[in-house]
């Protein structure tokens, strides 16, 4: 058993190593970022990641001390936040279209004791990710914490096909027809959903959403596509969005998805395999059961880091390995090929459109043999784009593409020059240099325009103007700590 388990793990681990082999390999040809400095950058990072690795995996086999148990892996939303003594509930949404979604809330704390009427607050995670992903740090750390305490009632949406989206009213995950959605379904069908149940469930009219990475995706394809939304929606945060996607750092998953995401893509069809990154006890409790043996702890922690293009993040010094093992626990947790799919084709395409299923099958879809953009034009929601120096997903000059086609867009540029795409949910830095802020531009919104429902609002509706103008100077500076 424990033979089949290193065996395991250095499987694994060779496959990081090749991913990273082929990353360098296309380095050399990086079509959109490719100063020599850049080159000789990540030949250098790159050689370190081939040190890593061997020694993790070298460490891993020839490690003979005690047969180590496997951690258990099977800890739930409700668990993490229960543990920390907040109050959790869950509900299943049903979509238009069958798909069961379980979705999270945490309606008080021990400060906060649910109430009535609270402004309600909608997270919703990224690729790959679901509902945990805002409550690993727990209370001193997450902004959903804080957001709690500050008497928000605070929403968690989970997308089809992750851990917590797992079930359909006709079809089972084991039919491929289960697995035929991207992001783009997930912004037309799961969100919504959400949204209209989480309005319904609290009496309000209105609520805030908070969305990191695909999380703006999805909103983005809503409230272009579904007007009618904006005006269910106060104010979007969205931490890293991605949408107008041209620019790409170098990393070794954006690497995989640009240079081989073709062959990839046929390869899997092939072999059935429609799901991608399920959530695996298995691997995962082996993965954190390897990393927390003493001798290879910190080397494991820069591997996953730097597997995550997160290396010279913010993430890398300002880490405990504790929150790493949580993460480890709870992340992937599963999603179609299609999603990761329709990402390849926006930044191949340059343009954030719907999905491209080819000329014919486009035609009878679309009437036209090219998918059509999202008129994110036509969007009335206020939004507020935070983005980080070092993300290799998300660039200044995307974000600032984006902001220029959204009618009320602000951006904010975290000021730490190594904060990268999941700092903003990992980082320890994320409290001072993003959560203060946000709650402002939350705070601030929710004033502005008051919804009658909200005793909160009542006393500060005189001050909104005074209030709106003091948001409207914030300048991308305050951000700094
Ligand atoms: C949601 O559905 C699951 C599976 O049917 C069930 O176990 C759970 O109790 C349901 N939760 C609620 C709040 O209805
Ligand atoms: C973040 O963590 C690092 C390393 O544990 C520590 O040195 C630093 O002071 C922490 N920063 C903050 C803002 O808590």
């Amino acid at each position: 058993m424990l033979l089949g388990t290193r065996l395991q793990a250095v499987a694994i681990l060779s496959m990081s190593l090749l991913l990273q082999l082929a990353e360098s390999r296309v380095c050399q040809t990086c079509r959109r970022s490719s100063t020599a400095k850049n080159q000789i950058a990540s030949r250098r990072q790159f050689q370190r990641q081939i040190a890593t690795t061997t020694t993790i995996a070298t460490a891993a086999v020839s490690d003979t001390t005690e047969p180590r148990t496997l951690l258990p892996v099977t800890e739930t939303f409700i668990d993490l936040v229960r543990s920390t003594g907040y109050y959790a509930e869950e509900y299943n949404v049903t979509t238009s279209d069958g798909y069961i979604l379980t979705i999270h809330r945490m309606p008080g704390s021990p400060k906060k004791p649910p109430a009535a009427n609270k402004p309600v607050v909608l997270m919703v995670h990224g690729l790959l990710a679901a509902s945990d992903i805002w409550v690993l740090r727990g209370p001193s750390e997450d902004l959903a914490f804080m957001l709690v305490d500050a008497g928000y009632d605070v929403w968690f949406m989970n997308t089809r096909g992750n851990f917590y989206g797992r079930r359909h009213k006709r079809l089972t995950p084991k039919d491929s027809k289960f697995w035929r959605f991207s992001w783009h379904e997930s912004g037309m069908y799961d969100m919504p959903a959400t949204i209209d149940y989480v309005l319904t469930a609290t009496g309000q009219k209105k609520l805030s959403m908070v969305g990191h990475s695909m999380g703006t995706t999805m909103a983005l394809v809503l409230l272009s596509l579904k007007p009618e939304y904006n005006a269910k929606v106060e104010i979007v945060v969205s931490f890293a969005p991605i949408a107008i996607f041209t620019h790409l750092l170098p990393g070794p998953v954006n690497t995989m998805v640009v240079r081989y995401g073709k062959q990839l893509q046929k390869t899997l069809k092939a072999l059935g395999i429609n799901e991608v990154f399920p959530r695996n006890p298995t691997l995962l409790g082996l993965y954190a059961t390897i990393c927390q043996t003493p001798k290879i702890e910190i080397l494991c922690q820069k591997f996953a880091l730097s597997s995550a293009g997160l290396l010279k993040s913010s993430s890398f010094d300002a880490f405990h390995m504790n929150v790493m093992n949580k993460v480890l626990r709870h992340y992937p947790q599963g999603s179609s090929l299609e999603t990761l799919l329709h990402y390849r084709q926006i930044l191949m395409s340059g343009k954030f459109r719907q999905y491209d299923f080819g000329p014919e099958r486009n035609y009878m879809r679309y009437k036209n043999v090219t998918p059509p953009e999202y008129p994110i034009e036509k969007i009335t929601v206020p939004f507020v784009l935070y983005y980080g120096m070092n993300d290799a997903y998300t660039t200044k000059e995307d974000v600032h593409a984006l902001m220029s086609r959204l009618k009320i867009a602000e951006g904010k540029e975290v000021q730490h020059d190594r904060f990268s795409h999941l700092d903003f949910l990992l980082s320890n830095l994320t409290k001072p240099l993003v959560y203060r802020d946000v709650m402002h531009a939350i705070e601030v919104h929710h004033r502005g325009k008051p919804s009658s429902s909200s005793p909160a609002t009542a006393a500060a509706a005189s001050s909104s103007a005074a209030k709106a103008s003091e948001y409207g100077r914030l300048a991308p500076s305050t951000v700094a700590v």
